[in-house]
């Protein structure tokens, strides 16, 4: 894996300047062994919503269908502009192909933690073990380059390919809530999933 050095910034750098220090270095990109992230960018959106329009897909990551064009492009922008998100496209190492995004969210500065949320969209891709590696990637990347020191997961209980996926990165369920979510009219269970740096 190679990393840019952030680590000496972090806790130096104003809370607004961290993610412009994540994310507009030239090298923000992270290599593993079949897939890298690397920076999520304003042509990724298009094959991105519909993936999110997908709806097998909607269900698993809490999103409403349809999404429209200009309902994207303003999550974009505020993607973009969020100052504790950091948000990373995951495409093939082989062939350098889009087939999904992870990013950390509502990164807790103070507190060092931050929530995972991952979608491999392109269905060829899914079940090949790179869900696994991508959440292995961000992991390195939170814990050694940004100082983290929780990550945390929500996960649908019944999603048990994202459960597997989680728990082979080394995450371990914390919590189940029950019937915190109303997706296609049934009341479903979320597992929160976490690792901790050790
Ligand atoms: C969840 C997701 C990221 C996992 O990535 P992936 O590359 O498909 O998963 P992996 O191949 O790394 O691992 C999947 C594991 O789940 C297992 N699995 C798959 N379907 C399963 C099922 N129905 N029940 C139990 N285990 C299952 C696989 O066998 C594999 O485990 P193994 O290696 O021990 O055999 C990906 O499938 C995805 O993006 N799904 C849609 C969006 C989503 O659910 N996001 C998570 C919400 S945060």
């Amino acid at each position: 894996m190679e990393f840019i050095d952030v680590s000496d910034l972090v806790g130096k750098v104003s809370f607004l300047n961290q993610r412009e220090v994540l994310l507009n270095q030239g090298a923000a990109m992270y290599n593993g062994r079949n897939i890298r992230l690397r920076p999520f960018e304003k042509a990724d959106q298009k094959q991105y919503r519909e993936w999110v329009n997908n709806s097998d897909i909607a269900s698993l990551v809490d999103r409403i269908l349809p999404v429209s064009e200009y309902e994207h492009d303003k999550w974009y922008s505020s993607i973009m502009d969020r100052q504790n998100c950091v948000f990373f496209a995951i495409e093939t190492i082989e062939s350098a192909k889009f087939i999904g995004a992870i990013w950390l969210w509502d990164i807790d500065f103070r507190h060092r933690k931050a929530e995972v949320r991952v979608l491999i969209g392109e269905s060829s891709s899914v079940n090949k073990g790179l869900g696994t590696e991508a959440i292995t990637l961000i992991q390195s990347f939170a814990f050694e380059k940004v100082n983290l020191h929780k990550l945390f997961a929500y996960v649908l209980s019944k999603n048990q390919r994202a459960v597997r996926a989680f728990e082979k990165a080394g995450f371990e369920t914390e919590a189940e809530l029950k019937e915190d979510r109303f997706v296609n009219g049934v009341y479903e269970d979320v597992a929160i999933l976490a690792c901790i740096k050790r």
